[in-house]
């Protein structure tokens, strides 16, 4: 079997020799044009006519109309004229340029020609189809860290000339993953989100960027605390949970373990110093949950319910030990002292008396200060209970018994409480000869009191009752002893007295 050319390549094979079959014809090549927005477009054309003719004029026209009796020109329509241009000639070569080509540029163009003679003119229809294509990025609509993504570079018809895709991401050129006109991510993370768009390799036309949104757990959460530094009760306190996370997290705040609100911000208006403690934040969105450190509040305030207890209960007896604390609540804590009824006597929360005496009786309070303030407690009052003690005889009157006349002896004494039962004695008996505090000597001798109270007794020293009618001088020194310079002055006057 011999092999033929097929009859339609041959013919087109002899209309493309001109001269050797001299027929009306335009052809172009290609008669299918895809082209990018923004780009030059070349159509490439060559026409044929009977022999004799000779061109008149050479035109592009965009429809089979005719308008005035004539295609209009597309060199002078004002939507083209500043993008056409003719690069052919008047004998066979009818090729153009069009510059900056728009979507609305796509459509049928023709090529017409006019000869000298009657008759004389063609259009080449079918024409040359030129459809404008722009690019956009198909991505997928979900994409979960971890993912392998396909973004393409979409365009409505193939590309004519053979195109080299570019992408950029956030403007930037990516230069890895690109195959024909798709870009593949391979396992993507949060680093590869952001804005994509293509474009084709010598064209600066380039697709709308579309954001790809790649899903995420949270970042274990940070938590700020507004104001920083020292916090003070009433103070107005705000937590901040930041955790970075898509889609956005839901944050619950807890306090020691216990929920205590939910939200990016936890506000205390009025902060008090129960709500000290540690604070952490979660954070938790469909791919899963974080914590965060646990943040500690510290609210600092002023000494409050400061009291004095005393340990040991009921009454305090000269000797004892005794032991006061302060108690105080603040925050930081306090430096406490001591004061006996207005001065200081001490400092530390416990103040020890060992060996506690009447003396040490007296109102006490303690001062509870920290950097924010001060305070004091309520007094209390130590009384000291002591035995009776310096037990002595009061004698009243001269001390010397006339007849039908008695001597009246006080027993005076210092004690705590007050001794009330007294007893008296003649010296070198054993048993008494009288009770209460004042006792009537009907006979002379040496008398002595003893002061009780409940926590013991005391004798006082002897004194002399005498019955003769002489002054005792003995005994007034005694009482000068007991009294002083009144006792004095009232002696010197009745020794003046005798005297005179
Ligand atoms: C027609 O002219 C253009 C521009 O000058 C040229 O590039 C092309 O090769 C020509 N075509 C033919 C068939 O001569
Ligand atoms: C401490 O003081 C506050 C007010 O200052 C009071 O509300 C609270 O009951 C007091 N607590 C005690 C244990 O006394
Ligand atoms: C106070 O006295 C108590 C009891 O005697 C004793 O245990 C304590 O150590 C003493 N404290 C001080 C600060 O002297
Ligand atoms: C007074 O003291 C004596 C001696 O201790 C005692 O016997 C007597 O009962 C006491 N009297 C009173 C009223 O306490
Ligand atoms: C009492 O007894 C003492 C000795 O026990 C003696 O010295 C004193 O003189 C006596 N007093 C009287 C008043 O008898």
């Amino acid at each position: 079997m011999s092999q033929r050319p097929a009859p339609s390549l041959l013919l087109l094979f002899l209309l493309m020799i001109p001269g050797v079959c001299s027929q009306w014809s335009v052809s172009y090549s290609p008669s299918h044009i895809c082209a990018l927005k923004d780009s030059s477009v070349i159509m490439s054309c060559t026409y044929t006519y009977p022999t004799g003719h000779q061109i008149r004029k050479v035109f592009w026209t965009k429809t089979l109309e005719k308008d005035n009796g004539e295609h209009p020109d597309l060199s002078k329509d004002p939507e083209y004229s500043q993008r056409f241009q003719y690069l052919g000639d008047k004998q066979q070569n009818c090729t153009i340029r069009l510059s900056h080509v728009t979507l609305k540029d796509s459509r049928m163009y023709y090529f017409r020609f006019i000869t000298n003679k009657p008759d004389g003119n063609w259009i080449g229809d079918p024409g040359v189809t030129l459809t404008v294509t722009d690019l956009q990025v198909e991505s997928p609509e979900r994409v979960t860290e971890g993912d392998s993504v396909r973004l393409t570079c979409k365009s409505s018809c193939t590309l004519t000339d053979r195109a080299t895709f570019i992408w950029y991401r956030n403007s930037q050129p990516v230069t890895t993953g690109i195959i024909g006109n798709q870009l593949i991510l391979w396992r993507v993370s949060r680093k590869d989100t952001g804005r994509y768009s293509c474009g084709v390799y010598g064209h600066s036309y380039r697709s709308a960027a579309v954001q790809l949104n790649i899903r995420y757990p949270p970042e274990k959460p940070v938590i700020y605390i507004s104001p920083s530094g020292e916090i003070m009760e009433g103070d107005s306190v705000t937590l901040i949970c930041i955790s970075d996370s898509n889609p956005p997290a839901e944050i619950s705040w807890f306090k020691g373990g216990m929920f205590v609100g939910s939200g990016r911000i936890y506000r205390i208006s009025k902060i008090s110093s129960d709500d000290s403690g540690e604070y952490k934040c979660r954070s938790i969105n469909e791919h899963g949950e974080k914590y965060s450190d646990t943040v500690t509040l510290n609210v600092m305030y002023p000494p409050r319910n400061v009291s004095v207890l005393i340990t040991g209960s009921g009454e305090i007896v000269s000797g004892d030990s005794v032991t006061l604390i302060c108690s105080s609540d603040s925050n930081p804590p306090a430096e406490i002292s001591w004061f006996k009824g207005g001065t200081f006597v001490g400092s530390g929360r416990i103040y020890n008396i060992s060996k506690i005496s009447s003396d040490d009786s007296g109102e006490y309070k303690c001062r509870s200060i920290n950097e924010h303030g001060e305070k004091y407690s309520d007094t209390v009052t130590l009384n000291v209970m002591y035995p009776p003690r310096s037990v002595s005889v009061l004698i009243t009157g001269s001390g010397e018994i006339v007849s039908g006349d008695s001597v009246t002896l006080i027993c005076s004494s210092d004690s705590n409480p007050p001794a009330l039962n007294f007893s008296w004695f003649k010296e070198n008996e054993s048993s008494a000869v009288g009770s209460g505090q004042s006792f009537s000597a009907l006979q002379s001798g040496r008398f002595y009191c003893q002061a009780h109270n409940q926590h013991g007794s005391q004798r006082s020293d002897a004194v002399t009752v005498t019955g003769e009618a002489f002054i005792n001088t003995l005994l007034y020194l005694h009482i000068i002893h007991q009294f002083g310079e009144l006792i004095m002055m009232i002696f010197l006057f009745q020794f003046i007295m005798v005297l005179v």
